[in-house]
């Protein structure tokens, strides 16, 4: 392990970091900081197989190898009874789709004739599939029943799972009842400790589920998830959850696993123990969750209810059907109601299955498309109280910043209020708040925008008449509805890359205008001027005008008769470049001597910038879908030059850098060192043990992730050294 000995690491078993060593350094003010994540010898953790395949917000593709076959994630297992499911366990899968099914291993064992064939044939003969299955250990049963403690043997009942050849088997963790108070919690987290402790040794090649309990309070979650994390599990299941989810605290639900994904190595799935309603999949999954059951599917059927995107409905209240499932094609409301109870019950309970699999495609393809969230606030709708729980979500700012990527292919279309909180928005307007360069100027024009793109085009006199003048003399920023947008990136996702409709609500206007506050605090000018328009946003500064000394112009004339006298031939283009180069890489190359010697070359039309070059060189081209700079490999080199930080540079083993410098994608698992501010989506360089560059791309992980996987790709290489 001769790659370790030069750098001091430590080991974060205890901290953010799980089990991850950083480099620690001393900045010149004496502050500590974390330089870099390093992936840890092997040796001090265990290796999970589990790997990325596509990102949004804090949810993933993901596909878990089992001993009987690789899964997909996020996905939904029904929970089947070992000896009576309405709809047998092959049909599960063949006939609705589901990948894999999860069953009991206390009912198996606690009846004879379910217990000799699991232990002689083993679960999946019990079952007759051949997919994967887990087993959940009667901790449910625990509580729901009230079954005395000696019931069930922790050690015994993992030894059991793994004896009738379990792909993912359970501990007998300790479920609390919401009803208790926080000591009673407090020591069932305890205890669940402590079984996990005794029952990890014994899981040999079966995944083993470790569950995070710790009621409705996020101390106890972090705490609990803080500890099983430590031990060699797989897989982390956020437990305790289903009364909670009864009584529509879905809120709580949130809470309480965005506190133990704080914790959660990033690198095992995490499942929602008992999360079966199809109208809290998108905004479960958009937390980071990976892996859902459901026994709603039957339960909800048996008391005649049928589980829609929308929330549940009782048959008895429906004149219609509304729902396209096979099931409801083929009927009428009238007629089901007709039918006799169990098969009225079993019409039900296949409808049911049909909608939970269809929305879990749904919100697979939504995290493909980058617009999960999306789904999740047209799902919040179906009720206030999920409403409420995407709100709490949404708070958790900085959580989600960590995981959510960079740019998107597809723009973010309004949904209601809670979009002025989108993560992309938020995202877009701290870094201006923080990197924008061209901060001092006499003349300041706020312009209030509608977000119809190009901005340009709406605009294209006052557009015009600026690009001609320094940065000193002018600037130009748009107020639209997303927020604050200075000209120079209005072609950055997500300037142009979200619909809003013509009426705002209060909600969008407040974000827009405290947006707009903040970055005019940020800026020193002699002169500001408002450059009414009428478009909703016109309305945004009526309050504030006076405090910032800004004058209302008229009208646009009036502003370009200013603009006119500031008009000084400047090179545009390469103002633009400046702002898009701090922009992405917070580097210092505002001021135009820095980036004398490149050109920059626009289109004539939109004032996209097309590509950057030295000489005979392409240094950028520019991300059609995000407007951002790709970098060549003389790019690359030309970033460095520049003092690119740490942070864009993602370190790989150099037998494996090698492959990088021939073309091929960095891969996770030779990534030795990245930043934990390193985000997915970025255009990062690839360096080599040395610090020599060979290749650059986008990051399809972020920092802690490409240190923490060992499956997947990290940095998808678009130009390489050789
Ligand atoms: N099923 C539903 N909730 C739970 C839980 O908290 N733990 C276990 N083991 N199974 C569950
Ligand atoms: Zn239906």
């Amino acid at each position: 392990m001769n790659k370790y000995s030069s750098v001091r690491f430590h080991q974060l078993s205890s901290e953010r970091y799980h089990l991850k060593t950083f480099a620690r350094v001393q900045d010149r003010e004496g502050k500590h900081k974390i330089l870099g994540l390093f992936k840890a010898p092997a040796s001090w953790s265990s290796m999970s197989d589990f790997e990325i395949r596509a990102k949004d917000g804090m949810a993933r593709i993901g596909l878990l190898p089992t001993k009987h076959g690789r899964l997909r994630t996020p996905l939904l297992m029904p929970v089947v009874h070992p000896g009576k499911s309405a709809v047998s366990p092959k049909a599960l899968i063949e006939t609705y789709g589901f990948q894999m099914i999860i069953t009991n291993s206390y009912i198996i064992k606690s009846h004879e004739k379910f217990r000799s064939k699991a232990q002689s044939e083993g679960v999946h003969s019990l079952l007759d599939v051949d997919v994967p299955v887990m087993t959940d250990s009667g901790t449910f049963q625990m509580y729901f029943h009230g079954l005395p403690e000696d019931e069930i043997d922790p050690l015994e009942i993992v030894r059991f799972q793994k004896e009738i050849g379990s792909d993912i088997g359970t501990i007998l963790d300790v479920f609390s009842d919401p009803k208790v108070g926080k000591s009673k919690v407090e020591e069932d987290v305890r205890v669940s400790i402590e079984r996990a402790r005794i029952s990890v040794g014994s899981k040999d090649d079966m995944l083993l589920a470790g569950t995070v309990q710790g009621g409705i309070y996020p101390d106890l979650r972090r705490e609990s998830a803080r500890k099983m994390a430590e031990l060699d599990f797989d897989i982390h299941p956020v437990g305790g959850a289903v009364p909670l989810m009864e009584a529509y605290r879905y809120a709580d639900v949130v809470r309480a696993t965005l506190a133990a994904k704080e914790f959660l190595p990033v690198e095992r799935p995490v499942h929602l123990f008992g999360c079966g309603h199809p109208m809290f999949f998108a905004l479960a999954t958009l937390l980071g969750c990976d892996l859902f059951d459901s026994a709603s599917y039957a339960k909800f059927a048996e008391t005649g209810r049928l589980l829609l995107t929308t929330g549940t409905v009782h048959l008895q209240d429906l004149t219609e059907l509304p729902c396209n499932c096979p099931v409801c094609s083929r009927t009428t409301a009238e007629e089901m109601k007709n039918l006799k109870k169990n098969e009225q019950e079993l019409a039900l309970l296949k409808h049911n299955l049909y909608i939970s699999a269809a929305e879990m495609r749904r919100v697979r393809q939504a995290i493909y498309d980058g617009r999960l969230l999306e789904l999740a606030s047209i799902r919040a709708r179906g009720h206030p109280s999920l409403y409420d729980a995407l709100q709490v979500f949404l708070s958790h700012y900085n959580q989600i910043e960590e995981y959510h990527p960079v740019g998107n292919s597809s723009s973010v279309f309004y949904t209601g209020p809670e979009t002025a909180d989108h993560p992309d928005f938020v995202r877009f307007t701290q870094r201006i708040l923080d990197r924008y360069p061209y901060t001092k100027s006499s003349n300041l024009f706020l312009v209030p925008h509608h977000g119809d793109r190009p901005f340009a085009e709406t605009t294209s006199k006052i557009v015009q008449l600026v690009r001609s003048s320094k940065a000193e003399s002018s600037l130009l920023v748009f107020a639209a509805p997303l927020g604050v947008v200075p000209w120079e990136l209005e072609h950055v996702f997500p300037a142009q890359h979200c619909i809003f409709p013509r009426k705002l609500d209060i909600a969008t206007i407040n974000a827009s205008k405290e947006r707009t506050v903040s970055f005019i605090k940020t800026l020193s000018y002699n002169d500001a001027y408002w450059v009414t328009r009428d478009t909703p946003t016109d309305s945004l500064l009526d309050d504030v005008l006076d405090e910032f000394g800004i004058a209302r112009l008229g009208d646009a004339a009036e502003g370009l008769a200013i603009m006119e006298e500031a008009n000084t031939g400047e090179h545009w283009p390469q103002r633009k470049l400046g702002a898009l180069m701090a922009y992405q890489w917070g580097l210092e190359v505002g001021s135009l001597s820095d980036i004398k010697g490149l050109s920059v070359k626009v289109s004539k039309s939109t004032g996209k910038i097309r590509h950057v070059t030295k000489g005979e060189d392409i240094l950028f081209t520019i991300i059609p879908t995000t407007g951002m700079l790709a970098p060549t490999m003389s790019g690359g080199l030309y970033l460095l030059e520049k003092n690119l930080g740490r942070d864009y540079q993602v370190t790989l083993e150099n037998e494996a850098a090698e492959f990088v410098a021939k073309g091929k994608s960095a891969l996770a698992k030779f990534v030795i060192e990245a930043s934990p501010l390193l985000r997915a989506g970025e255009e990062v360089i690839v360096v080599n043990e040395d610090r020599e560059p060979v290749g650059v791309g986008r990051a399809s992980l972020n920092g802690n992730e490409m240190i923490s996987f060992n499956r997947g790709v990290a940095v998808n290489t678009r130009h390489s050294r050789l």
